[in-house]
């Protein structure tokens, strides 16, 4: 099985390349962010929990993303590989994930980042905003704290996966078919 992580800051495109690449690669999507709207639509316990770290522009706790994780890996069958998306987002999630994997002598095959500056990422999610009406697109406040966050958090694991020899990246700021083409590439050189 092939395990990649699609890396990048909060509206960089990982979703929108995410949809290319598991059809081109014959890839499971697993984006924990979709997992957790869909738990907070469905009005279930854990979606209650996380509404209010997502509206606040925060992470849910660890355990939670990483026991979503570890489920999908154990249900989805006839496919090649798994491609991470939003996860893993802290040093901790990433630690975990490599535990999850070597229960089974695997480990991550390669990370493919979209990288964005910061007022590029405003501009994707203002535009989002005006489309799918996610709730955490809604406020300013909200849209700072997720660059806070992945900047504090999530961009640490850039160094993490350099020095284990896994991290690629791709530049995220042309058109949606640029990066595509890129990442396309890159995947195709792996
Ligand atoms: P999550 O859903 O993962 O959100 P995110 O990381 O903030 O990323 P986005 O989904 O906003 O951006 P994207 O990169 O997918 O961009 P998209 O393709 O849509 O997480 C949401 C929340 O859930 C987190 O804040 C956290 O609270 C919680 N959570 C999730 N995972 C967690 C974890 N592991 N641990 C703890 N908590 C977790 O593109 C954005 C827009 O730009 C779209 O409108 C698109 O059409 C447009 N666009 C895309 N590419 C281009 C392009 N090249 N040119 C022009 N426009 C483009
Ligand atoms: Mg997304």
């Amino acid at each position: 099985m092939k395990y990649y992580i699609l890396f990048g800051p909060p509206g960089a495109g990982k979703g929108t390349q995410a949809a290319a690449m598991v059809e081109k690669y014959n890839l499971h999507h697993i984006s924990t962010g979709e997992l957790l709207r869909k738990e907070i639509a469905a009005g279930s316990e854990l979606g209650l929990k996380a509404k209010s770290l997502i509206d606040a522009g925060a992470l849910v706790p660890d355990e939670v993303v990483e026991g979503m994780i570890e489920s999908e890996f154990r249900t989805v069958k006839g496919v090649s590989g798994f491609l991470l998306d939003g996860f893993p987002r802290t040093t901790a999630q990433a630690e975990a994930l490599g535990k999850i994997l070597g229960k089974t002598g695997e480990s991550v095959t390669s990370v493919v980042s979209i990288m964005i500056p910061d007022d590029m990422i405003r501009e994707r999610i203002r535009h989002r905003a005006s489309i799918e009406g996610r709730a955490d697109d809604a406020r300013e406040e909200t849209i700072n704290n997720r660059i806070k966050t992945y900047h504090d958090k999530t961009e640490p694991l850039v160094e993490f996966y350099k020095a284990e020899g896994r991290y690629r990246e791709v530049d995220g700021t042309g058109t949606i078919e640029q990066v595509r083409q890129a990442i396309f590439d890159l995947m195709d050189r792996l």
